[in-house]
């Protein structure tokens, strides 16, 4: 068990961290946590990672600046505050994973991802957590409000799917489309894993054993609606190319 300063999390977190960050142990893994309250949290993820690891922790209260120690920096600053982040994204050699356990507003974790993601490394892992607070008036949230970040993150499911999309005015391959391999909900966690991706492809080996079945005829409504869909879409493509 831990001996060192405080560390605060929820229980079930851990076998969370374990599951998407075993594989960076021993490596020169560079890591940056937002809110180091007492600094127990940065001590543990040294011990975990050994002595390759360099570990970050940036927090809105100077005081946290005491705690800095052999592999471990601290830099204090407001979350919320885009230039910070951005100094900061100047600051920090390199990420692999980046834990969000700041502030958990809304616009804390909103900027926070905007501004420090495209910074993560192309295998690397974002972690947000504390992802409740999206549902509680206090932090800024609210059950399907939008503004939340769990709002904001239901956009990301569609953003991996952007390839399959028949609605280019409204949904098309990003640079997250092309960075994100995965999106993993736990309660009050995001992962997010990058990997570079490719346009999908399939395949179709071995022998055909059964004939196809006639797809069935689409009722008048269903044809009527996918015509409407296509009628769409052509409308949007031709005001864009007269724009
Ligand atoms: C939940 S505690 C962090 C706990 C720590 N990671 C641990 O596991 O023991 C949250 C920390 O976030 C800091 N914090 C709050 N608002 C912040 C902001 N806007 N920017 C940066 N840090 C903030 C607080 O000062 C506090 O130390």
């Amino acid at each position: 068990m831990h001996q060192g300063n405080e560390i605060h999390k929820w229980r079930h977190y851990f076998e969370i961290y374990d599951r998407h960050f075993s594989r960076y142990r021993g490596t020169v893994v560079g890591l940056v946590e937002f809110g180091v309250s007492h600094g127990g949290s940065l001590q543990m993820w040294k011990h975990y990672f050994g002595p390759r690891a360099a570990i970050y922790g940036i927090d809105l209260n100077p005081a946290c600046k005491s705690l800095e120690e052999e592999q471990i920096r601290i830099f204090t600053g407001d979350q919320e505050d885009r230039s910070f982040l951005r100094d900061l994204a100047r600051s920090i050699p390199r990420i692999d994973i980046l834990i969000d356990d700041g502030g958990h507003t809304m616009r804390q974790q909103i900027n926070t991802f905007e501004e420090l993601f495209p910074r993560v490394e192309p295998y690397g892992v974002y972690l947000c957590e504390d992802l409740h607070t999206s549902y509680w008036p206090d932090w800024g949230g609210g059950y399907r409000k939008r503004g939340t970040f769990i709002e904001y993150s239901k956009n990301f499911i569609d953003y991996i799917h952007a390839w399959h999309s028949q609605n280019a005015a409204r949904l098309s391959v990003s640079d997250f489309t092309k960075t994100v391999y995965s999106l993993h909900y736990y309660d009050s966690i995001l992962v997010i894993e990058k990997r570079p991706v490719e346009k999908p492809d399939h395949i179709k080996v071995g022998v055909p054993k059964v004939s196809p079945l006639d797809p069935p005829k689409k009722p008048l409504r269903q044809a009527l609606a996918a015509f409407r869909q296509r009628a769409r879409t052509l409308r949007t493509g031709l005001r864009k190319l007269l724009r």
